[in-house]
């Protein structure tokens, strides 16, 4: 896999906005000059929800947006429990405990591949930081495709940006209300069946919910494609201490943080 690891560091990042996408998702930035420059997208941070001693553990996040220029990334995050509640509630002005750039990152494609992503839900943060990046170094966005999906339309954010960038985009919703309905596994793989996704010289790239990656996973032993999945297991430490977060592979457990949380889609083994 072309990726390589990189150090740790611990800053006080500065809270300057935490915007409300809907009543659950939220987008949160700060201001951490050193870790802005030093993320690279799949990477992640693990930041501190509290002052206080409790929740005790961290909490981890992609970098989902980045600008070096001004010191400044985001996070972009859904309400699911007490710690991303007690985030959202945060406000511009206060500081953040932050352990970052942590884990390993996307490998790039050359220039002259293909490239096709996959979403499902907040999947997308990590995945817009990617394609950014690349569109910034250059890459032709009509070598990339997109698959985006999600349960409801209201949880289609991003869709503005993501035209503007002039990549193929298919989206899937549950409910049908925008896209193919299904799930976003059941239209790339039609899509790949139907051979209007090639495989010779791509790489593929997944991020979202664990039965999502599970099935990206499958498709991808089976088809042996090169796939890189982003894994999102509960991590208490971050750092490779505590083995709270592995992962099963064809090469024995793995630790999430520290050897991931970006793999090789046929190495894993999700159950
Ligand atoms: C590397 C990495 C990157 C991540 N990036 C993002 C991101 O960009 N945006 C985002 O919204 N979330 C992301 N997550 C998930 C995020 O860390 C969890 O949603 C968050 O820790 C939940 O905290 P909580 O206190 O609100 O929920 P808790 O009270 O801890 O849990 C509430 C519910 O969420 C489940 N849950 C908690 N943590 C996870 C987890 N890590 N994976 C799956 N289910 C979990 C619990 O089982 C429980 O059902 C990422 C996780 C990892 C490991
Ligand atoms: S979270 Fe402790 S080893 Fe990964």
């Amino acid at each position: 896999m072309r990726t390589k690891k990189i150090m740790i560091h611990k800053d006080e990042g500065l809270i300057l906005s935490v915007e409300s996408l809907n009543e659950k998702l939220f987008k949160l930035k700060i201001y951490s000059p050193v870790f802005s420059l030093m993320a690279m997208p799949g990477n992640f941070c693990h930041l501190k929800v509290n002052e206080e001693s409790f929740p005790l553990l961290r909490r981890a996040f992609s970098f989902h947006r980045v600008e070096k220029d001004k010191g400044t990334f985001e996070l972009l995050f859904k309400v699911v429990g007490l710690g991303t509640e007690l985030l959202s509630r945060k406000n511009p002005g206060e500081k953040i405990d932050l352990l970052a750039p942590l884990g390993n990152f996307f490998s790039f494609p050359r220039k002259d591949e293909k490239i096709v992503l996959s979403a499902g839900g907040m999947g997308i943060a990590p995945l817009l930081f990617f394609l950014n990046y690349l569109l910034e170094k250059k890459f032709n966005p009509e070598r990339i495709t997109l698959f985006f999906g999600v349960k409801k339309e209201k949880e289609l954010i991003l869709l503005d940006e993501l035209s503007a960038m002039r990549i193929k985009i298919h989206l899937a919703t549950e409910d049908g209300t925008i896209g193919f309905k299904g799930r976003i596994t059941e239209l790339f793989y039609q899509e790949l069946k139907e051979r209007r996704v090639k495989l010779k010289n791509t790489m593929f790239y997944a991020c979202g919910p664990t039965p999502m990656l599970k099935k990206i996973s499958d498709i991808s032993k089976k088809h042996n494609l090169y796939c890189q999945i982003s894994l999102e297991n509960h991590m208490p430490c971050g750092i490779g201490a505590c083995f709270g977060c592995v992962v099963k592979t064809i090469n024995g457990y793995k630790r999430v943080c520290k050897d991931g949380p970006v793999f090789d889609a046929r190495e894993v083994i999700l159950d």
